[in-house]
């Protein structure tokens, strides 16, 4: 225990390895994936992860606005991350801050290395990330609700984009931080994968971390990527498989 200004730190890693919510170092928080719940969007999805509640809606492929940002051998993809007033503790205001400017130029770049764009020029792809309710880790589920949404909209990419953020709490390397982690833990280090190539798509660090630790941080997010691409396929399935019943009474 210790005090940062008039905070308490609590304690991150008990003697037995546990976590502040009693998860293993390895332990992603529990993840559910809704593709396709908005009607008027042309894809979306909804993710709930841990007591983050994250809702991404794509629109187009359709004309330019503004007009300037227009390529003509490809789409361009524009994204726009928010987080609600009422989605953390102290009301965060309102509009378009660095922070969420920053967001939403890294979620886009990642997007724009799995989306084939040149097969849309002069058009854009336009992904809207709504958190409602954030407890860490919102780029993450973002990307994660995005890629989804962009499938649902039936955007052609080569791959869904997992992604999870690992860290350094309590001295040990440790899977998806959750808020108290996130404040009080020695690092924070959000990554997407592309789970076919092998490649990462966004990659940032706050804290420090040794080299050793940071191959094992590495290692520890590629894995839960992994386990997360495996959710975000079964709930593009089950937006679109049709049961057994349906598909004989439509033959
Ligand atoms: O959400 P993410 O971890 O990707 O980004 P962050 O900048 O590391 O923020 C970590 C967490 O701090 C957020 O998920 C929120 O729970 C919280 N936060 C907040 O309470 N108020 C803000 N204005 C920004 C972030």
């Amino acid at each position: 225990m210790g005090n940062i200004g008039a905070k308490e730190v609590p304690t991150l890693l008990d003697a037995e390895g546990r976590r502040i919510d009693g998860r293993r170092l390895d332990e992603l928080r529990p993840i559910q994936i809704r593709a396709g719940p908005l009607r008027q969007a042309d894809g979306s999805a909804f993710v709930e992860w841990g007591a983050n509640k994250v809702m991404a809606a794509v629109y187009g492929p359709r004309e330019v606005h503004p007009r300037h940002l227009q390529q003509n051998t490809k789409a361009v993809i524009q994204c726009r991350y928010n987080m609600a007033a009422f989605s953390v503790d102290e009301r965060k205001r309102p509009g378009i801050d660095r922070r969420s400017q920053e967001i939403s130029k890294v979620i886009a770049e990642a997007l724009d290395s799995v989306v084939f764009a040149e097969e849309f020029p002069r058009t854009s792809i336009d992904v809207y990330i709504e958190v409602l309710q954030a407890n860490a880790g919102t780029r993450c589920a973002g990307l994660v609700a995005a890629s989804v949404a962009l499938a649902d909209a039936g955007i052609p990419m080569a791959d869904l984009l997992p992604a999870v953020a690992v860290g350094k709490v309590g001295g040990a390397i440790a899977l998806d931080l959750k808020k108290e982690e996130d404040n009080f833990g020695e690092a924070d280090l959000p990554m997407a994968l592309v789970p076919q190539s092998g490649r990462l798509v966004l990659l940032q660090m706050e804290g420090h971390m040794t080299e050793p630790e940071l191959a094992q941080a590495l290692d520890l997010g590629v894995g839960g990527c992994r386990v997360i691409y495996e959710k975000m396929k079964a709930a593009l399935r089950e937006r679109y498989s049709v049961a057994p019943a349906a598909e004989e009474a439509a033959a």
